[in-house]
């Protein structure tokens, strides 16, 4: 019985390795190298992968999908009938996100816009001292990503709050949920982080309304997904002063277009979707686990969940 694994090449060779590290005896076939269909019991697979494909494999018994985002798997066609789709929960792309989020704060909290833009006209100017105690960050999602985003934040000092579709604890995080708290959160925060999953509720969370509740001049982080925000309202919130920076790492469509104006604004950071990268080496014990459970029919981990598209 075999793997499938497709991504990019590259990271094809590295996954197959961190693999094979993990179980020597695993027998691993490179996309479009299938061998016999029949042999495939498992399909390790990116957002390029095209669903129908999986369908020739009639002894499919576990996909799994090497990211921490699932909006791919959740529209159609989704994944083959009756087969068990995982993710990924993993600590580096936990730790990596938790890193993205921090240094866009910081820039954002350190005036780091402000200063470069006097850098290049060589002008020396002290800006007003900002208040790690006054910054207050308010994040739209606190799972994995959302919390581990939180965590790195509050022993700097920052005051964090969170926001969630259902009530949800994270110590230490003052907590919103439902419309009524997205609005009563918005209000209060200074630098809004996007780390929801994407589906339809949350798509265009990020708006002219939404937008519009920030103090102004708050920044905008968004490591979700670009469909989470409406870039027409961003640009004009941008242009207006009411958002005084965006740093975007997610977009739609990627690549982003060349002639986007996000590129050359001089209030957005572009990131290429590159914001947490999942390392094979960290992510294999947990496939390969999943593997053995699907083999010994025992329940499987980080099992994604359709009905809530997370
Ligand atoms: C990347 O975007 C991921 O979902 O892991």
């Amino acid at each position: 019985m075999a793997i499938l694994l497709s991504t990019k090449l590259n990271a094809m060779e590295a996954w197959r390795d961190a693999l094979l590290a993990e179980d020597p005896g695993l027998d691993i076939r490179m996309f479009p190298d299938a061998g016999d269909p029949a042999d495939i019991e498992a399909a390790v697979v990116w957002t390029a992968h095209d669903l129908m494909e999986l369908r020739r494999y009639p002894n499919l018994k576990l996909m799994v999908s090497m990211g921490a985002g699932v909006d791919h798997l959740t529209r159609p066609p989704g994944p083959p009938p009756g087969v068990p789709v995982a993710r990924l929960k993993d600590a580096r792309l936990t730790s990596g996100m938790a890193e993205f989020v921090l240094l866009n704060v910081m820039r954002f909290h350190r005036q780091d816009l402000e200063y470069r833009a006097q850098q290049a006209a060589r002008i020396w100017n002290e800006l007003p001292a900002p208040d790690t105690t006054k910054r207050r960050i308010g994040i739209l999602g606190l799972g994995e990503l959302g919390s581990a985003a939180a965590r790195t934040l509050l022993p700097l000092g920052f005051p964090v709050m969170g926001w969630t579709r259902n009530p949800r604890q994270v110590e230490g995080v003052e907590t919103f949920h439902g419309a009524d708290g997205l609005d009563a959160m918005l209000r209060r925060t200074d630098i809004l982080v996007c780390l929801l999953p994407l589906t339809p509720d949350t798509r265009g969370v990020v708006n002219a309304r939404t937008l519009g509740l920030l103090p102004r001049g708050a920044f905008l982080i968004n490591a979700a997904r670009g469909g989470h925000v409406v870039d027409a309202d961003l640009l004009a919130a941008l242009d207006s002063g009411q958002v005084a920076g965006a740093a975007l790492d997610v977009f739609e469509p990627e690549p982003l277009p060349t002639d986007h104006p996000y590129w050359g604004h001089p209030k957005v950071l572009v990131w290429p979707h590159a914001a947490s990268i999942t390392i094979p080496s960290s992510a294999a014990p947990q496939v390969v686990e999943n593997l053995r459970r699907a083999r010994e029919g025992r329940p499987l981990i980080n099992l994604v969940d359709f009905t809530a598209g997370y």
